[in-house]
C-alpha cells in the first residue's frame, strides 16, 4: 500500500504507557501512517526519543502540544487519563473522524453508572449513549459502525472474556462470582507515586482497592448487557512487581449439572473463530510469559475438587490486549482492515520491553 493511501492516525497522550505501546504497534501496521502525536506537558515539538529512546528515528513526526480537534486524522486514539479524555474526545467526534478512547470516560452508556467510582461530573454526557464498548469478541458488529469506540479497561477485558460464554449459556451462576487479578505496574500509568517506587514494589505483592476498584462496575455492566441478566460479582485486584501482564483467577459456581469437559466444549465453540482468544486444553494453564507483548487473552478452565466450582486461570498483557493492541484491533474492525493486521506477527516477534523499560 503506498503512503498516500494509508489511513492517517493521531495519538493523543503519546508519551504515556499505552500511547507509547500504540506507536510501536502502529509503526508496524501496513495500512496506517502516524501523522500526529501529542501530549499536554510539552511546550514545543519534541523528538519521540525524549520519551521513548527505543523509537529514536522511527516516527516521522515530533511530539507536540495537544490541541483537541486538530490534526486532520481519520482515526484518533485518545490515550489520556480518565477525566482528561472527556474534555478532548468531543472535539474529535465533531470532526467526523473515528475516535478510539482508551480511558474509562465513555465505557458506560449511562454516565450515572460512573457515580461513586470516578471523581467529578461527566462533561460530555450526551456522547456516552453513542459510544460503543470496543470488545470485538462481544460487540464486533457494533464496532463496525461506531465513530466513538470506548476501548475496554485492562482488568475487564480478560475477566469478561473468561466469564462470558459460561454466563451467557446459563452454565454458570450469575451471582457469587469472584475475580482475583494481579497486574504489572504499567497498569497504573507513568505518573510517579510512592507505592510504585522501586524499593516499595520490588519483591512485594499485595491487594489494593479491595472490593472497590473502578473496574468492578465496568465488568458488571458489560456482562449484564452481554448476557442480558443481572450479574453479581466481587473483584480483588493485586499489584505485581512486574512491568506488564495480568493474571486472573476467577471462581464461579455451576448453575446446572455440566461436566468440565462439556463446559470446555462450549467455550471452544464460542471462541473457535476468535483470533485473539486462546482456550487452553484441559489440564494446562496460561502464564504471563505466554501473553507478554501479544494481543492474546489466554483462558483455561479448571474445577475445584472439593466445592465443584469452576475456576478460570487466564492471562493477558495489560498494555496490548488490555489497551493499545485492543485499540488497534478496534481500528481494524472499524476501518474494514483484516482484524489481525499489525498485531499477529509483531506480537510473536517484537521485544515487548522496547517502550517501557
Ligand atoms: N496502562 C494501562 O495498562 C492501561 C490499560 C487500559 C486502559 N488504560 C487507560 O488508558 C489511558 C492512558 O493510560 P496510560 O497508562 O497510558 O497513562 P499515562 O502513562 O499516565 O499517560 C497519559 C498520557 O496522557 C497525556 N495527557 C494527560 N493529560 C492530557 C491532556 N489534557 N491532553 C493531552 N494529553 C494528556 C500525558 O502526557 P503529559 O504527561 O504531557 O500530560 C501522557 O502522555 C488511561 O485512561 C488509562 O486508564 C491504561
Amino acid at each position: 500500500m503506498n503512503a498516500a493511501s494509508r489511513c492517517k492516525v493521531k495519538i493523543v497522550g503519546a508519551t504515556g504507557y499505552s500511547g507509547g505501546e500504540l506507536i510501536s504497534l502502529l509503526l508496524n501496521h501496513p495500512r496506517v501512517e502516524i501523522t500526529a502525536i501529542t501530549a499536554s506537558s510539552v511546550t514545543g515539538p519534541e523528538p519521540i526519543h525524549t520519551f521513548w529512546p527505543a523509537l529514536r528515528g522511527m516516527v516521522p513526526v515530533p511530539v507536540t502540544k495537544e490541541v483537541p480537534g486538530e490534526g486532520g486524522a481519520e482515526v484518533v486514539f485518545v490515550c489520556t487519563p480518565h477525566g482528561a479524555a472527556m474534555e478532548i474526545v468531543p472535539a474529535y467526534h465533531q470532526t467526523g473522524c473515528v475516535t478510539i478512547d482508551l480511558s474509562a470516560d465513555f465505557r458506560f452508556n449511562d454516565p450515572a453508572e460512573r457515580t461513586g467510582w470516578y471523581e467529578g461530573e461527566h462533561t460530555a454526557p450526551g456522547l456516552c449513549a453513542e459510544a460503543v464498548y470496543g470488545l470485538p469478541e462481544l460487540f464486533r458488529g457494533k464496532v463496525r459502525g461506531a465513530n466513538l469506540i470506548a476501548n475496554p479497561g485492562c482488568y475487564p477485558t480478560g475477566a469478561i472474556l473468561s466469564l462470558y460464554p459460561g454466563l451467557k449459556s446459563g452454565a454458570l451462576k450469575h451471582e457469587g462470582v469472584h475475580i482475583s487479578a494481579a497486574s504489572g505496574v504499567t497498569g497504573a500509568g507513568k505518573k510517579p507515586k510512592q507505592n510504585l517506587h522501586h524499593p516499595e514494589l520490588d519483591q512485594n505483592f499485595y491487594a489494593y482497592r479491595i472490593g472497590k476498584h473502578q473496574h468492578l462496575p465496568e465488568i458488571v455492566s458489560v456482562l449484564r448487557r452481554a448476557v442480558e441478566k443481572p450479574v453479581s460479582l466481587s473483584f480483588v485486584p493485586h499489584l505485581l512487581p512486574l512491568q506488564r501482564g495480568i493474571f486472573y483467577t476467577i471462581f464461579a459456581a455451576k448453575a446446572k449439572e455440566i461436566s468440565l469437559k462439556d463446559l470446555w466444549a462450549l467455550y471452544d465453540e464460542a471462541y473457535r473463530g476468535e483470533p485473539f482468544v486462546r482456550l487452553y486444553p484441559l489440564g494446562e494453564t496460561p502464564t504471563l510469559h505466554a501473553v507478554r507483548g501479544s494481543n492474546f487473552v489466554d483462558i483455561s478452565l479448571h474445577q475445584d475438587a472439593v466445592t465443584g466450582e469452576v475456576i478460570f486461570a487466564s492471562a493477558e498483557d495489560n498494555l496490548v490486549k488490555g489497551a493499545a493492541g485492543q485499540a488497534v484491533q478496534n481500528m481494524n474492525v472499524r476501518m474494514g482492515f483484516p482484524e489481525t493486521e499489525g498485531l499477529l506477527p509483531i506480537a510473536m516477534q517484537r521485544e515487548p520491553d522496547c517502550v517501557c523499560s
